[in-house]
């Protein structure tokens, strides 16, 4: 099936990661040109013809608008973003007890990083709008947002406020800059990465998590990546403001004996 992506310019934040790995692998086998964005490691993104690797760290706005630049300047306008990158801080944190500085990292990274990239996305948008031709940003949320996480409600806020304020008022200004732009958002559940890989190696959550899918299994970074592709792709040319869950049917209640 043809997903016009080939020969696009595809940036995914967070690329360095366990999901931004697998999304980077997609894009370039469907004949994309990827910028990959890290902060602190590349570690498996090698830089190659079709791959142009940028380092920012999220809370600089100065290293967000380099970062677009630099990938503007290398593969020319950027038709497709995907905010992919986060933090989830593993200790268990009640509201009571969660430090401001802990809250604000939080939201600093995982909601207004991704307010930053955007921007950036949109300026370049704005400037380079005749050579697109279905322009899309894809924000990587989390069930966090749809059912909260006890411990983590800094987490849960953020991916909220993506998957829903963001995703839908961005979709509506996209479409001022180009008729045919679309906004988007994925919800994974659990994923088997570096991220989740500390509670994931406790049997008793693993067991507890799968008692809420339909689907008893962890989903796989290309589990999430290829929702990604497909909201990217021209396959979903009528599909914006909308939120595809990858979660293997979680509900927020117990649906299996342990
Ligand atoms: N894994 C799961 O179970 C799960 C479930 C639901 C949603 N998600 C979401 O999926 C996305 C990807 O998660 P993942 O599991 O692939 O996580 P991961 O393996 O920990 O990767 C996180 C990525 O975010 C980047 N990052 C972290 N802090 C940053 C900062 N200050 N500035 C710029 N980049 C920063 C990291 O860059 P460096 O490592 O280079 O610093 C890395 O590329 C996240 O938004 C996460 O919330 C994950």
């Amino acid at each position: 099936m043809e997903t016009g992506l080939r020969d696009t310019h595809v940036f995914i934040t967070g690329a360095s990661g366990g999901i931004g790995l697998a999304m980077v692998e997609l894009y370039l086998a469907e004949g994309a040109r990827v910028t990959a964005h890290y902060n602190t490691d590349p570690r498996e993104l090698v830089k190659s013809e079709r791959l142009h690797l940028v380092q920012a760290d999220v809370l600089s706005e100065d290293a967000v608008r380099s970062a677009v630049q630099s990938a503007v300047e290398k593969f020319g306008v950027i038709e497709h973003i995907v905010i992919n990158h986060g933090i989830w801080i593993e200790d268990s944190v009640p509201i009571a007890d969660m430090t401001l500085e802990q809250w604000n990292r939080t939201i600093g990274v995982d909601l207004t990083g991704a307010f930053l990239f955007t921007r950036e996305y949109l300026r370049q948008l704005r400037e380079n709008v005749d050579n697109v031709s279905t322009p899309s940003i894809v924000y990587i949320g989390s069930t966090a947002g749809i059912f909260g996480e006890e411990h983590h409600a800094d987490y849960s806020s953020a991916k909220s406020a993506l998957m829903y304020g963001m995703t839908k008022s961005a979709k509506n200004e996209i479409v001022r800059i180009h008729p045919m732009g679309r906004v988007n958002a994925v919800a994974p559940g659990w994923v088997r990465t570096p991220m989740a890989e500390g509670a994931l190696a406790d049997s008793k959550v693993v067991n507890r998590v799968l008692s809420t899918m339909a689907l008893r299994k962890i989903a796989t970074p290309t589990d999430v990546a290829n929702a990604t592709l497909f909201l990217t792709s021209k396959l979903a040319a009528h599909t914006s403001g909308d939120i595809i869950e990858v979660t293997g049917g979680m509900e927020g209640r117990t649906l299996h004996d342990r």
